[in-house]
């Protein structure tokens, strides 16, 4: 099966997929991991999505698509996975559906909520490390050692979209695809709601819960 992990920039989408990953052996594939790990390669693709995101806007479907279907044809995809940050809007949703609609794996979405004001001071606490994509916190999940990646012992760093203004960007870009994308999950039954405020254990005990009704399991 394939859940689609929804929710606004600094939701906790990468944060959740993490440890629902762990806990259910799931494959997590995150589109906007994808995306840098191509820009820190250099690779054309890369080049061509930098200036999006960077503006705070979506890549263009057709490289997304391409990009994320490449993503999903690998091994360990082929049985469950954990999309995060893909579809971002009812074409790319369409997209997925017709890529499994005969292959009789289900599709089903949940939606990580979080309220406006809570997500710009995620973004802005936000550190990164660059080398295994871990996401931590200033406050809320700090690093062990300052600075410096619990992981891999990686030197962390702010994510260049995570800037004032490209995160009022981003929000104001994206949310009406991604209220687009919630309302297609809704309409055909495969929607469930998870509150995505409070402590990221809590969060990750509610998302458990409904990842399970939706038939994503240990
Ligand atoms: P992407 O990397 O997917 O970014 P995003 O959707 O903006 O989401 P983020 O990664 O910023 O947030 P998150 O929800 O993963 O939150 P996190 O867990 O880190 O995409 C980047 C760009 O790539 C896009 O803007 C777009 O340009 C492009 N792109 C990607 N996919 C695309 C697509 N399908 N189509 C077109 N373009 C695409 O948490 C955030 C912070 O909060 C962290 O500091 C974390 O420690 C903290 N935190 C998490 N949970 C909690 C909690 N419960 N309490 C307190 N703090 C918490
Ligand atoms: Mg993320
Ligand atoms: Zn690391």
């Amino acid at each position: 099966m394939i859940l689609v992990l929804l929710g606004a920039p600094g939701a906790g989408k990468g944060t959740q997929a993490e440890a629902l990953s762990a806990a259910t052996g799931a494959a997590h594939v995150a589109t906007g991991d994808l995306f840098r790990a191509e820009i820190s390669a250099g690779s054309p693709l890369g080049v061509a999505a930098k200036q999006f995101i960077d503006a705070g806007q979506l890549v263009p479907d057709e490289v997304t698509i391409n990009m994320i279907q490449a993503r999903l044809a690998k091994p360990d995809a082929a049985d469950r996975v954990i999309l995060d940050g893909f579809p971002r809007n009812p074409a790319q949703a369409t997209a997925l559906d017709a890529a499994y609609a005969t292959s009789g794996r289900s599709i089903r979405a949940v939606l990580l909520k979080v309220d406006r004001e809570i997500l710009i001071e995620r973004l802005t606490a936000r550190r990164v490390c660059p080398s295994c994509g871990r996401s931590y916190h200033l406050l809320n999940r700090p690093p062990q050692a300052s600075g410096i990646c619990d992981v891999c012992a990686t030197p962390l760093i702010t994510r260049s979209d995570d800037a004032a203004e490209t995160v009022a960007a981003r929000l104001a870009n994206q949310l009406s695809a991604l209220e687009s994308v919630v309302d297609l999950y809704r309409a055909t039954g495969r929607l469930a709601e998870v509150d995505g405020v409070g402590p990221i254990e809590e969060v990750q005990a509610r998302l458990a819960v409904a990842a399970a009704a939706a038939g994503l399991t240990a």
